[in-house]
């Protein structure tokens, strides 16, 4: 294995001399690990009680809305495993009896129709074990036509349900709140169609992503999205929270590459707009609401997708920068000097790091010495040696130009691999660390890390702060980490976060959704009238609320 070192200072790049054909490791990366974390978990819940009663700041939201829309306030409670009580339960919603249960065996069978207590358990509870639903039933529809009965049903009876597909969602969105009829679609898994030539695939929404992109490199294909979440998540929930994932600076987001879907509506309505073109204006382009609406709006069926050729080369840099200003620049020159074979920016601090290596087995830190920020950069193209050339001659600059201070390019799939498990493996870390506040913003770039640094200053030794994420698409996932949950640190945070993110005109949720996580907190980046449209656009085709309640928008709208 030859080797390159380029010494600076004391410092060095290594450079390796083979391009790599895939990068990622092909490995189910979400293990639930289930233990320990349940352990550690004694939550109070999450407690953000507003001063004045009113669910939205006065500061920052007008309060007209409000009563335009009539609705009346309550305290919020976004949960951890037990306490719900502070959102009330919608009590137009009918309960579940035997008669609906039978009606649902005759139309999916008894094996679909799922009343076991562990199963129920599981599906209940979300990812991250914080948010937790009491669930008595859950579905397992087989094709659309059955979506659309239980739907259809469902309306007429109004009886809440919740969309699942894996389960991976970080905002408490895909688990009930209350007794919701839990309608999962991942028995619906099948590729419908490839075409080889535009590169469109045609599936059900069931497909976990993993499986898609297997699929797909039989054909000489990649999908157009990649996550950590990849081995569970399913490409329906995908488009459902408009996931963005590691190549969304090279691909684009979901609103881009998925050309079209087939939704179910709450009476059972199949809107068919399963599209397979580029182009196509005629009239309002209505696949977008279901984009991102996790759930509130419809059932994702189907999905029609724009995938990419696999291109022969992919490297992948890890690198160590000493400042958050050394990442900023690195991203620029990345974009200008890497522009078209650039296929990932990504970043983690110290502290992300740190809780890595702590937490997960087998991973070690490529670069010799602890630095305060790490970036991965990826390149992918289709000229082995000018690519690679491209990226060792873009570090050797850096490193020159002291934006960089230590850095290696992966030799093998198995280091890529390595390097990936970094990154995509500090959400199981944290998850593995004990209680975790997670936000998902979307910031410019030079305010990124700012955020980190003032909550570490006003948090002080109360909390682990860490900042990592898709520095390439301005998206930072701030987390923080403690022992336990506890609302003393709560309301240190929150709504802190929220005002500040929506002082520097971000967004409070870059890419996770809003979920019953940040359903109140809607205002702090979307104007009230623009909320009152999205709310007249839920009425329209969900006027009895039954699809995902508590969820995306203030579900005190709703509850009357
Ligand atoms: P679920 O979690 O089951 O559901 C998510 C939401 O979509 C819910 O509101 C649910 O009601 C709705 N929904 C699900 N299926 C359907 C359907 N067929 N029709 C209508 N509504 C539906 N997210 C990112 O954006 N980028 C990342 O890089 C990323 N990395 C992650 C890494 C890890 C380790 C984990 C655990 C999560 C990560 N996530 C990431 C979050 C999550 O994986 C994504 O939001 C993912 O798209 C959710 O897909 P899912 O199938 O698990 O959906
Ligand atoms: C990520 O980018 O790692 C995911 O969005 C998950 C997370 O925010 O922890
Ligand atoms: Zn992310």
């Amino acid at each position: 294995m030859m080797m390159q070192k380029l010494r600076r200072s004391g410092e060095f790049i290594r450079f390796g001399c083979k391009s790599l054909i895939t990068s990622r490791p092909n490995k189910n990366s979400v293990s639930r690990s289930v233990s320990g974390f349940v352990n550690h978990y004694k939550s109070k819940g999450k407690l953000f009680e507003p001063s004045d009663g009113n669910y939205y700041n006065t500061e920052l939201h007008h309060p007209c809305i409000s009563r335009n829309l009539g609705m009346l306030l309550q305290k919020y409670k976004c949960f951890g495993s037990s306490a719900v009580s502070l959102i009330q339960r919608n009590p137009l919603f009918s309960s579940l009896d035997s008669k609906d249960v039978s009606y649902f065996k005759e139309i999916l069978g008894e094996k679909n129709v799922i009343e076991d207590k562990e199963r129920l358990e599981t599906a209940n509870t979300d990812w991250m074990h914080k948010y937790k639903g009491s669930s008595k039933l859950m579905l397992l529809p087989k094709n659309t036509q059955e979506v659309s009965q239980i739907l259809e049903y469902c309306d007429s009876r109004r009886l809440a349900v919740v969309p699942q597909g894996g389960n991976t969602g970080l905002v408490g969105g895909s688990v009930p709140v209350f007794d919701e009829v839990i309608i999962n679609v991942g028995l619906m898994n099948k590729v419908l169609a490839f075409d080889e030539v535009s590169g469109v695939l045609v599936c059900e929404a069931g497909c976990i992503l993993e499986n898609l992109a297997t699929f797909l490199d039989t054909k000489g294909f990649i999908m157009p999205l990649d996550l950590g979440a990849k081995g569970s998540c399913h490409i329906g929930g995908n488009v459902s929270t408009n996931a963005g994932g590691l190549r969304l600076i090279r691909y684009g987001s979901l609103h881009g590459t998925v050309l079209g879907l087939e939704a179910v509506t709450a009476n059972g309505n199949v809107l068919d707009m399963l599209g397979t073109l580029r182009k196509d204006n005629t009239g309002y382009d209505l696949k977008h609401l279901f984009i991102g609406s996790e759930g509130s709006l419809g059932i994702v069926t189907k999905v029609s997708i724009l995938t990419q050729p696999k291109l022969s080369s992919v490297n992948l840099a890890f690198i160590a920068c000493k400042d958050y200003l050394s990442c900023q620049k690195l991203l620029v020159e990345a974009k200008r000097n890497l522009g078209e074979i650039l296929s990932a920016f990504e970043f983690l601090d110290n502290n992300s790091m740190d809780l890595v290596l702590n937490h997960l087995d087998g991973v070690r830190n490529p670069v010799s010495s602890s630095e305060n920020f790490y970036i991965l950069i990826e390149t992918t193209g289709s000229d082995e040696t000018n690519d690679r050339e491209k990226l060792e001659a873009f570090l050797l600059k850096s490193l020159e130009k002291g934006l960089v201070s230590d850095g290696v390019i992966a030799q093998d799939i198995n280091q890529a691999s390595s390097f990936w498990r970094i990154r995509e493996g500090i959400t199981e870390a944290l998850q593995k660390a004990g209680a975790v506040y997670k936000y998902d913003l979307s910031l410019p770039v030079e305010e990124i890390y700012n955020i980190v640094n003032d909550l570490r200053g006003r948090l002080g030794d109360l909390a682990n702060v860490m900042g990592y994420g898709h520095l390439g698409d301005g998206n930072l996932h701030l987390n923080i980490s403690a022992a336990e949950y506890n609302d003393k640190l709560l309301g240190l945070i929150e709504p802190y976060v929220y005002e500040w993110t929506s002082k520097h005109r971000g967004s409070i949720s870059a890419e996770h959704g809003l979920g019953v996580m940040k359903a109140n907190e809607i205002f702090y980046s979307k104007s009230p009238e623009t909320v009152a449209l999205m709310a007249s656009i839920k009425k329209l085709l969900d006027p009895k609320g039954i699809l995902n309640p508590y969820k995306v928008l203030p579900h005190s709208l709703f509850s009357h």
